[in-house]
């Protein structure tokens, strides 16, 4: 197949890409380069790749990237709360204007897989399956339900991460276990506000590891949203501030004042993806474990802090 990846250069897609590659497929990556070339080094010399450096706010652009493609794996997007509401327009062009782009060019046989969120659910008191109504309560959660919504309408399918975690080329520091694993090696504590609230958890190689499973059951997955995690990765934040305790002692002060802006504390169910045969590979601790052999080697985060 030939395959577009929005967003190829980053977190994820620096990721999916060399594993289409490795399947056989053709690879169109399309990204503006917001974190720079250095993710995508160490294949993008490959001959059944080509990389466009263009925005998806660019109708033309899309076009000339989509042209031939049999699939889109959008994931060009201003990831996360905190980046969103930084610059809502720049947000709501990108991840909402982008989209309809794509789902506007798109032909009838063109498979498009959008990554969606868990954000997108907002606070949920029960366990949330894909028929929880949603309910976002940031920009970031309403712009990835908007941009969902148009692709699913489309015939396509919208896969509902779970927080990321672990290392990729791109790697990125905001999110809440790679963050804690840094905070817990360069400043020996963390401060911990909401410890009993449950989020879910993927790792970085298993999010990528989707994107050739949806590829090769797209007809049987698609107008419809999944929930992408694992049963066995729901953990409250205090549980993996312990967990990475466990290999990386630090002082872990709980306050009693503090909250997180996108109020997220839900249970997910990955029953519906489980019983087409997709689960994670990588457990908490040895996402954990990885990061933090690489941590002591980064003198400064400098990133622009997203997290999803
Ligand atoms: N990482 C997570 O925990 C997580 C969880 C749920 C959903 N997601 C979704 O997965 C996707 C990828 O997230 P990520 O963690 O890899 O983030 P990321 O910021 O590392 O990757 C986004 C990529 O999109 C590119 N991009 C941004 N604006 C663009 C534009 N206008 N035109 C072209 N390219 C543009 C950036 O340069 C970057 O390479 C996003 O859609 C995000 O909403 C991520």
């Amino acid at each position: 197949m030939k395959v577009l990846v929005t967003g190829g250069a980053g977190y994820i897609g620096s990721l999916v890409c060399p594993m289409l590659l490795d399947e056989g497929h053709d690879v169109v990556l399309l990204d503006n380069f917001m974190w720079g070339i250095h993710p995508i080094l160490h294949f993008v010399t490959h001959p059944r790749l080509t990389v466009m450096d263009g925005d998806i706010r660019d109708r033309a652009t899309v076009a000339a990237a989509m042209s031939g493609a049999d699939a889109v794996i959008h994931l060009a997007a201003i990831v996360g709360y905190p980046a969103c509401s930084a610059d809502p327009m720049l947000a709501k062009s990108t991840n909402v204007d982008g989209t309809r782009h794509l789902c506007d060019l798109a032909s009838p046989n063109q498979a498009l897989i959008f990554a969606s969120t868990g954000s997108t659910y907002g606070q949920c008191d029960t366990i949330c399956t894909e028929e929880t109504p949603i309910n976002p309560l940031t920009l970031y959660g309403r712009t990835k339900r908007d941009a969902e919504q148009m692709i699913v309408d489309k015939g396509g399918i919208g896969l509902r991460f779970a927080t990321v975690f672990g290392l990729s080329p791109r790697l990125r520091l905001d999110l809440i276990v790679n963050d804690f694993c840094y905070q817990a090696y360069h400043q020996r504590q963390i401060v911990l506000f909401e410890g009993h609230h449950r989020r879910t958890f993927l790792h970085a190689r298993d999010a990528a590891l989707v994107y050739p499973f949806t590829l090769a059951r797209f007809d049987q997955m698609k107008g419809d949203v999944f929930n992408v995690g694992s049963s066995s990765m729901n953990f409250t934040k205090a549980e993996i501030a312990r967990k990475v305790q466990a290999i990386q002692p630090f002082y872990l002060h709980e306050a009693s004042v503090g909250e997180d802006l996108d109020k997220r504390n839900y249970e997910v169910s990955y029953d519906k993806i489980h019983r087409l045969g997709y689960d994670a590979t990588v457990s908490m601790e040895e996402g954990i474990a990885e990061v933090l052999r690489v941590v002591p080697h980064i003198r400064q985060r400098s990133e622009w802090r997203n997290a999803a």
